[in-house]
């Protein structure tokens, strides 16, 4: 049985912080997250304060380490503030809302430098098909001429290594900041290249909120038209705290057409609407089969229910995906349709989605809609 928060809490109060408090009343330490009996949590510092800090982390990793049904643990020291440097809390991407930060605060996420707009790729509902269109999506970004990078943020189930089929892990640059990987031209960094193992420096002990960050602040991207983010699945307190995470210029919801699972996909468009994010549409997966050996089409989930509600909603319905083994084989075996059958049927629906959502950027991929209105039924 792993420990509770609670047990974690009481182990972690027997080690003092630099100034001799405990650490849990240093008002340093996040929220402990429990999974499976695996483990994180971070301590979040100002920059000076780090080397004094690195000896408490250790202590808290071990102790940790050391309790009854503790598979993992990973205690991330995150440098919240440059000394000298205000919290970024009047920053203009950031926004106040509930779930800010994890500790209360807004955390000092901005786009990297040189990187025109970040787009989520969301569901409200897990398995719809999220990180298969997020891949295909920025390949047919690419498709269409713009630099893209991919950022997996599925810390609990990052799948765009696999996707990508890119193996190793990433080069750091001067013990501080690290390479994204290639995946057919596109620039990808996923927590899914560090957790396990050996983690690079200062990746040591990635937590579920600080990684984020780090993967957006700690990463050589370079210059990018457009940064697709493969969101977790869900519009929980942690979807929600990471949608603030990032400076998202726009996010696009991912949806089947059964009812139910457009009910999650109105729950995803609201969390986006309370972080004052637009919604640059929906785009309707598992759309409809159409059999490989007749030909014929069938409507397994009831057609067309996406484009239906995203007209009732009044956000963009950015096109449909068929349910396709195609689909299915490329994504789950890392050959991406629209990189491995760029002529086929599902590259060009891909393409044409993600023309929509250049579009939708204005071209230049630059934020510029106000986002849409947004009424949800009680
Ligand atoms: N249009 C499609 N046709 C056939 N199979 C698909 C299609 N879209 C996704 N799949 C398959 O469905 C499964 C789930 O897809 P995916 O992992 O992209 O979903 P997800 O929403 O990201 O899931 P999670 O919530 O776990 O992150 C995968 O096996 C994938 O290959
Ligand atoms: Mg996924």
């Amino acid at each position: 049985m792993a420990p509770t928060k609670n047990e974690i809490a009481a182990s972690l109060a027997k080690i003092p912080a630099p100034d001799g408090r405990p650490l849990t009343d240093s008002g340093a330490l996040s929220d402990i997250v429990v999974t499976d009996g695996k483990v994180f949590f971070s301590i979040s510092v100002d920059a000076a304060a780090v080397p004094r800090w690195e000896p408490v982390r250790k202590a808290a990793e071990a102790a940790v380490r050391g309790m009854p049904g503790v598979q993992s643990v990973m205690v991330a020291l995150t440098a919240e503030r440059a000394p000298g440097r205000a919290p970024a809390g009047g920053d203009a991407p950031r926004r106040a809302g509930p779930g800010a930060g994890a500790r209360g605060g807004p955390s000092s996420a901005q786009a990297p430098e040189g990187v025109k707009a970040i787009i989520a790729v969301a569901s409200g509902k897990g398995g719809v098909g999220k990180s298969t269109t997020a891949v295909n999506l920025a390949l047919g970004l690419r498709d269409i001429g713009l630099k893209v990078g991919m950022l997996d943020a599925d810390i609990y189930g990052p799948s765009v290594p696999k996707l990508l089929a890119i193996r190793g892990r990433p080069q750091t640059i001067g013990g501080t900041r690290l390479l994204p990987m290639d995946g057919y031209g596109l620039k990808v960094m996923s927590i899914g290249f560090l957790v396990e193992e050996e983690t690079p420096m200062i990746w040591r002990g990635p937590m579920v909120m600080s990684a984020l960050t780090q993967m957006l602040r700690d990463v050589e991207w370079g210059a990018l038209d457009v940064m697709v983010v493969d969101m977790p699945p869900g519009t929980g307190d942690a979807q929600l705290t990471m949608a603030q995470q990032v400076p998202l210029a726009g996010a696009i919801i991912v949806s089947t057409p059964q009812d139910l699972a457009l009910i999650d996909a109105r729950r995803g468009i609201a969390m986006f609407g309370r972080v004052n994010v637009p919604v640059l549409g929906i785009v309707e997966n598992m759309s409809y089969f159409l059999c490989p050996q007749c030909g014929g089409r069938s409507d397994i989930f009831g057609h067309g229910g996406a484009r239906h509600e995203a007209e009732r909603l009044g956000v963009p319905f950015l096109g449909e995906v068929p349910l396709d083994m195609a689909i299915r084989e490329t994504s789950d075996s890392g050959r991406p349709v629209v990189a491995t059958d760029p002529d086929g049927p599902h590259a060009a629906a891909y393409r044409a989605i993600a023309t929509k959502v250049r579009d939708q950027l204005g071209g230049g991929a630059s934020p510029v809609r106000p986002p849409p209105k947004i009424v949800i039924e009680a």
